[in-house]
């Protein structure tokens, strides 16, 4: 078996490999181009990033797990991520996730029944001057209040 991706993705796999003189500098954009193209890394394409890589199988899970923007678990649409480190925590991280938790019907680590979300709590965003904060997929959305986090998931829907 090897990494399976639509055609386009395919197609970007050897061009990005073609970037890198060795093949396992290649693995964070392979790992954004997987996640993009199938919403989530699945075990079974960490294994055959490894395999591609020629790189231990470790190696590729250490990475997806250590940074929060990797996903390895298929989740929601939209992948809410709510920053409870100190700054935040201060200025009201709780509350933050409290509204969406309401709003939604979901608790952390839970995703919508009609799959849009998905709500996680992760350490600092690196935007602790205009905390709380929040992310969702690849934007970040700051000084965060109730009408704000309704606004934005109202936009989403
Ligand atoms: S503490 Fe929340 S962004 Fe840094």
């Amino acid at each position: 078996m090897a990494l399976k991706l639509s055609e386009k993705g395919q197609h970007e796999v050897t061009r990005i490999l073609a970037r890198y003189p060795e093949e396992q500098s290649a693995m964070m954009p392979l790992l954004h181009l997987i996640q993009e193209d199938k919403g989530f890394i699945s075990i079974t394409d960490q294994l055959e990033l490894a395999k591609l890589l020629r790189v231990p199988p470790m190696k590729v899970r250490g990475v997806v797990e250590f940074y929060t923007m990797f996903r390895g678990e298929k989740c929601g649409k939209y992948l809410i991520q709510v920053c409870h480190t100190l700054s935040c925590a201060i200025l009201g991280a709780h509350t933050v996730v409290d509204v969406i938790r309401q709003k939604l019907g979901i608790d952390i680590g839970g995703t919508t029944k009609d799959g849009m979300f998905t709500l996680m709590k992760v350490e600092c965003l690196g935007s602790c001057g205009t905390a709380p904060v929040m992310q969702i997929n690849d934007d970040y959305y700051e000084n965060l209040t109730e009408e704000k986090i309704i606004e934005i998931l109202d936009s989403l829907k």
